[in-house]
């Protein structure tokens, strides 16, 4: 099936793409770039900040009375108060500056606190990944669906290392090393964006990391349940965009991961494997 463009995905499609040109000409010349830091292990370019303006510059003339939460210049609330775009406009900025080439672009459309609208874009792989609430998940013009792997020993799931340091995720090194033991495969690539959207697409199977912003997680959330999978926070909590933690799976594998991740919460697990499946009846 061929993706369905709305008019709102052709306005975020040819944003990201021209934010996208920005960025491939400065990946190509990451030494020339200005860099500081915000924290720890979090770093900020000349390049994050002009694919930021061109995002805000071209969302606002598209829809000029929406409000903005963008990673470099916050918030900024529109005329309209219900319905802002959540921006990250280069997620995998430490893969940038290094030079590898796994980075996105993600933009996503917030209406009454819902996302509505998402988009992922890897420009190396010329990789659009995209959703509408209700519209099913479609990378390029293919249709999405995550992977349908029900055995763990057979599962590749992603993850992210606590980017804020160690003391912010005490717990952090017995997760790995429990999922580590159980699943075929563990994978840190350092892009969020893209790890969700992976496992939209099924290549992977489940993906976890502490502590990430709504710009991380909201345009990858859409296109993981949009493609059929589920998203929650660690230990079953409904809000992983605004929460402190975010597991994404497919459709079979997410109260094993999650009761592997987090044993002590087997009981909130049933809860939420109830309410999934409900659902998908
Ligand atoms: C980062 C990436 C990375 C994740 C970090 C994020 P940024 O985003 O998504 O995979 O581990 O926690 O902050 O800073 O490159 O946009
Ligand atoms: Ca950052
Ligand atoms: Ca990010
Ligand atoms: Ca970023």
């Amino acid at each position: 099936m061929a993706a369905r463009r709305s008019a709102i995905l052709n306005v975020m499609t040819a944003t990201a793409q021209k934010a996208a040109r920005s960025l491939v000409r400065d990946f190509g010349e990451v030494e020339n770039l200005q860099v500081s830091r915000k924290g720890p292990a979090d770093f900020v370019s000349s390049a994050d900040m002009a694919a930021e303006k061109i995002i805000k510059t071209e969302l606002k003339k598209a829809r000029p009375d929406y409000g903005f939460l963008m990673e470099e210049s916050g918030a900024a609330p529109g005329k309209d108060k219900d319905t802002r775009w959540v921006v990250d406009p280069l997620d995998g900025t430490t893969n940038f500056l290094h030079g590898v080439p796994h980075w996105a672009i993600s933009i996503a459309l917030e209406h009454g606190k819902e996302v509505v609208a998402a988009v992922v874009y890897d420009p190396v792989k010329d990789e659009m990944f995209m959703a509408e609430k209700g519209q099913g998940a479609f990378v390029n013009n293919k249709r999405m669906r995550v992977s349908g792997r029900s055995h763990l020993d057979a599962a590749m799931i992603a993850t992210g290392m606590p980017f804020k340091g160690r003391a912010s995720s005490p717990t952090y090194p017995q997760e790995l090393e429990r999922v580590s033991a159980e699943v075929a495969a563990v994978r840190r690539f350092g892009s969020a964006a893209l790890d969700l959207a992976y496992v939209a697409m099924g290549r992977y199977d489940g993906f976890w990391e502490w502590h990430l912003s709504p710009w991380d997680t909201a345009a990858g959330m859409l296109l993981v349940t949009e493609a059929g999978g589920f998203v929650t926070e660690v230990g079953g909590g409904k809000n992983p965009i605004y929460g402190d933690s975010v597991l994404a799976t497919n459709q079979i594998l997410h109260t094993h991961l999650n009761k592997l991740i987090k044993p002590t919460v087997a009981r909130a697990v049933k809860t939420v494997t109830k309410t999934a499946s409900d659902k998908a009846a």
